[in-house]
C-alpha cells in the first residue's frame, strides 16, 4: 500500500512542485521512502529513504523541466526500506521510469526470466521487472503503448502502475486491485492512488476500473480495457474543500480530524434522519429489504465499529456478527438466502475486506459497503453502499472516520429494521454539540502527564462501550508505541488483572447503562490492585469515589454514549503521544490503507 502520483502538464515547469505536493497529500499511505521521476529527453529520477522530508533535501533548487512525471511514497512489502528500494525504478538503459502500489505475485519467475535474458536489477522490489519487461518489449520494436501493455499481460496479483518514456509527453497507468483515479484539471490531467493527491488543483475525477489502461497527456486522457477497445467513462466532482485536506492550524492532521467530528457526525445525519416522522432513512438503500442475519467484515477500527453494529443488529432481533476479514470464509461459516454481508472499511481499499466482500459475491450474498470514499474499490464491488461522509482524513490513525462510522451504523440498524425510537432520534440532534463541548473542555493534557510514563495501558468496557476499549486501546498503541490493551470489564479478572499494577492506569468506560454497578465492581477491584483509575462515564456520582481522574461524558442515548466517551480516548492518547514527542500522523510501521493481504 504506497501512494502514486502521475501528472501530465501544460507548463515545462512545474511538474516537480505538482508531484511533490501530491505525494505530501499521499504520505499517509506509506512512508518509509519515496522518490519521483520527470521524463523529458532523458528520465530524472530523485528517490530516498526515509519520510518526504529527506527526499525533499535531494532534490536540486533547479527546476527539472518537462510536462510529464511520476511520484511514489512507498511501504515496503518486497524489500527493506532503502534508497534503492524506493519508487521509481527504471530498465537497465534508463529510458522508462515505473511506480507501483501492490504485489506481483509472479515477480520472481519474471525477474529469473529476465535475469537470464541479461537484464541487471538495481532493487529487492517486485516492482523492478516491470520496466525490466517494458524494455523487453521495446527491444522486440513494441511502440510504448504496446510495450506497456504486454508487460502488464505478464503480471499476476495486485497493480496500480504508472509509467513515464524518455522523449514521450504522455504517461501510462493501469490497475487491478489497487486503487487509481484520475483528475482532470485546467493545467494538465493528474493520476494518484487517491484525490486528496490533487485536489488542490482540480475536483473532477473519473475513477479507473480493474484492467483499464489510460494514456494522459497534458490535453486529456484515453481509457481503454484490457483488449485496447475505447471505454466510455464516467466524471464525478468531489465535493471536498481543498482546506479540508489540509491541517487548518492545528500540529497534527490527527488533532485537526479529533475536532471535525461534530461536523461529521452532522454530516453523516444530514437528510437522514426525519426527526418529525420519527424514522431514518437512507437514499442508496431505500430497495434493501430487512435481512435474516447480518455479517460484518472489516479490520483495524472499521472491525470495532463493525463489533458495535452487530450489537445494534442484535438489539433489534436481527442475528449480527462482526468478523476480522482476514479471517472470514463465506464457505465456511454458513450464510443463507437473506444473510447480508456489511463491509466497514472507511478507505473502501482494504485488501482484506475486499477479499472477504468478493467471496461473499461470489457465495451470492447481498452485499453493502459502509465506506468513506466514493468510487473506492468497496463500495464498487458492493450492491449497495453507504457513505459514511466523514471528509478526508490523512492521519493514520483513524478517529472521525470511526465516529461516522459507528454514527452510519446506527443509521444503518434504523433504516433496515424500521426501527425508529424518537428518544433516539433526539439524541443524535443533540449529538455534536455534546462532542463539541467535550473537546472544548478536554481534560487530555492533565490526564498525560500524570500517566504518560507508565507501563501500560489498559480500556475496560461493558455493553455498547466494549468496542471502544479495544478502540481506544488500539489508538494508544498506534500513536504512542506503549502497550495498551482492551477489555470486556467484566474479563478483567479471569486474567488480565494479573498484569495490573500501580504503573498500569485503567481507562474505565462506565455507562449509564443498567450495567454500571457491575462496571464499577471491576473498577474497584483494579483500585484494589493500587492502579490509577481514569473514569469516562456518564454517572459520575458513581464512580467518583473509586476514580483519580473523572473525564465526564453528557447524558445521552445508552448506544451514543460510546460515540462520546471515545472522544476524551481519542484526545488522551494523542496527548500522550504528543508529550512523547511521537510521530503522530506517521506512526512507525503503519499505513492508513493497507492494500496487500
Ligand atoms: C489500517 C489502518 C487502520 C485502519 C485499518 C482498516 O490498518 O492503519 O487505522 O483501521 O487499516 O482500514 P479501513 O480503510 O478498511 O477502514
Amino acid at each position: 500500500m504506497c501512494g502514486i502520483i502521475g501528472y501530465a502538464g501544460k507548463r515545462e515547469d512545474d511538474s516537480l512542485e505538482v508531484l511533490m505536493n501530491g505525494l505530501s497529500g499521499l504520505e499517509y499511505r506509506g512512508y518509509d521512502s519515496s522518490g519521483v521521476a520527470i521524463a523529458n529527453s532523458t528520465i530524472e529520477v530523485f528517490k530516498r529513504e526515509g519520510h518526504l522530508s529527506a527526499l525533499e533535501e535531494t532534490l536540486p533548487a533547479r527546476t527539472v523541466p518537462g510536462t510529464v512525471g511520476i511520484g511514489h511514497t512507498r511501504w515496503s512489502t518486497h524489500g527493506e526500506p532503502s534508497d534503492r528500494n524506493a519508487h521509481p525504478h527504471t530498465d537497465c538503459q534508463d529510458t522508462v521510469a515505473v511506480v507501483h502500489n501492490g504485489i506481483i505475485e509472479n515477480f520472481q519467475s519474471l525477474r529469473d526470466d529476465l535475469a537470464a535474458a541479461g537484464h541487471t536489477f538495481d532493487s529487492d522490489t517486485d516492482t523492478e521487472v516491470v520496466p525490466h519487461l517494458i524494455e523487453h518489449e521495446l527491444g522486440n520494436g513494441a511502440s510504448h503503448t504496446e510495450a506497456f501493455r504486454r508487460a502488464v499481460d505478464q503480471l499476476e496479483g495486485s497493480y496500480a502502475l504508472a509509467a513515464v518514456f524518455e522523449g514521450d509527453h504522455t504517461l501510462y497507468a493501469t490497475r487491478q486491485e489497487s486503487p487509481l483515479v484520475v483528475g482532470l484539471g485546467e493545467d494538465g490531467c493528474y493520476l494518484a492512488s487517491d484525490v486528496p493527491a490533487f485536489i488542490e488543483y482540480t475536483d473532477t475525477v473519473v475513477y479507473l476500473e480493474d484492467g483499464e489502461f489510460v494514456q494522459l497527456d497534458p490535453s486529456g486522457m484515453e481509457v481503454t480495457d484490457s483488449q485496447g477497445n475505447a471505454v466510455e467513462t464516467t466524471t464525478d466532482t468531489i465535493e471536498w474543500d481543498p482546506e479540508d485536506a489540509g491541517k487548518s492550524g492545528y500540529d497534527h492532521y490527527m488533532l485537526k480530524e479529533i475536532h471535525e467530528q461534530p461536523t461529521a457526525i452532522r454530516k453523516c445525519l444530514r437528510g437522514r434522519v426525519q426527526e418529525l416522522e420519527e424514522s431514518v432513512s437512507i437514499d442508496s438503500l431505500s430497495d434493501v429489504s430487512e435481512p435474516g442475519a447480518v455479517h460484518f467484515v472489516a479490520c483495524g477500527t472499521s472491525y470495532y465499529a463493525a463489533l458495535y453494529g452487530a450489537r445494534l443488529f442484535r438489539e433489534r432481533g436481527i442475528w449480527a456478527q462482526a468478523f476480522l476479514a482476514s479471517e472470514y470464509d463465506p464457505g465456511v461459516i454458513p450464510v443463507d438466502d437473506d444473510t447480508m454481508v456489511v463491509g466497514v472499511t472507511q478507505s473502501g481499499e482494504t485488501a482484506d475486506t475486499l477479499s472477504a466482500l468478493r467471496g461473499a459475491n461470489r457465495a451470492g450474498v447481498e452485499t453493502i459497503a459502509v465506506t468513506n470514499v466514493v468510487g473506492s474499490s468497496a463500495a464498487r464491488a458492493c450492491d449497495h453502499t453507504l457513505f459514511i461522509r466523514a471528509g478526508p482524513e490523512i492521519g493514520v490513525a483513524a478517529t472521525k472516520t470511526f465516529a461516522s462510522q459507528q454514527t452510519a451504523l446506527v443509521l444503518l440498524s434504523s433504516a433496515l429494521t424500521g426501527y425508529d425510537d424518537p428518544n433516539l432520534l433526539r439524541a443524535f440532534r443533540k449529538l455534536p454539540d455534546q462532542m463539541q463541548s467535550i473537546l472544548d473542555r478536554s481534560r487530555a493534557d492533565a490526564v498525560a502527564e500524570a500517566y504518560r510514563d507508565a507501563d501500560a495501558y489498559f480500556v475496560i468496557g461493558r455493553g455498547y462501550t466494549e468496542p471502544v476499549a479495544y478502540e481506544g486501546a488500539l489508538k494508544m498503541k498506534e500513536i504512542t508505541y506503549k502497550h495498551a490493551e482492551g477489555f470486556a470489564a467484566g474479563e478483567l479478572k479471569h486474567g488480565p488483572l494479573a498484569l495490573v499494577t500501580e504503573r498500569t492506569p485503567v481507562f474505565a468506560l462506565v455507562s449509564d447503562n443498567g450495567m454500571a454497578r457491575k462496571t464499577i465492581g471491576n473498577v474497584k477491584e483494579v483500585e484494589a490492585r493500587s492502579a490509577p483509575v481514569v473514569a469516562i462515564t456518564d454517572v459520575p456520582e458513581m464512580v467518583d469515589p473509586y476514580a483519580d481522574f473523572l473525564l465526564e461524558v453528557p447524558k445521552t442515548h445508552e448506544w451514543l454514549m460510546p460515540i462520546l466517551a471515545n472522544v476524551h480516548l481519542q484526545l488522551v492518547a494523542y496527548s500522550i503521544a504528543n508529550q512523547l514527542g511521537r510521530s503522530i500522523d506517521m506512526p512507525r510501521n503503519l499505513a492508513k490503507s493497507v492494500t496487500v493481504e
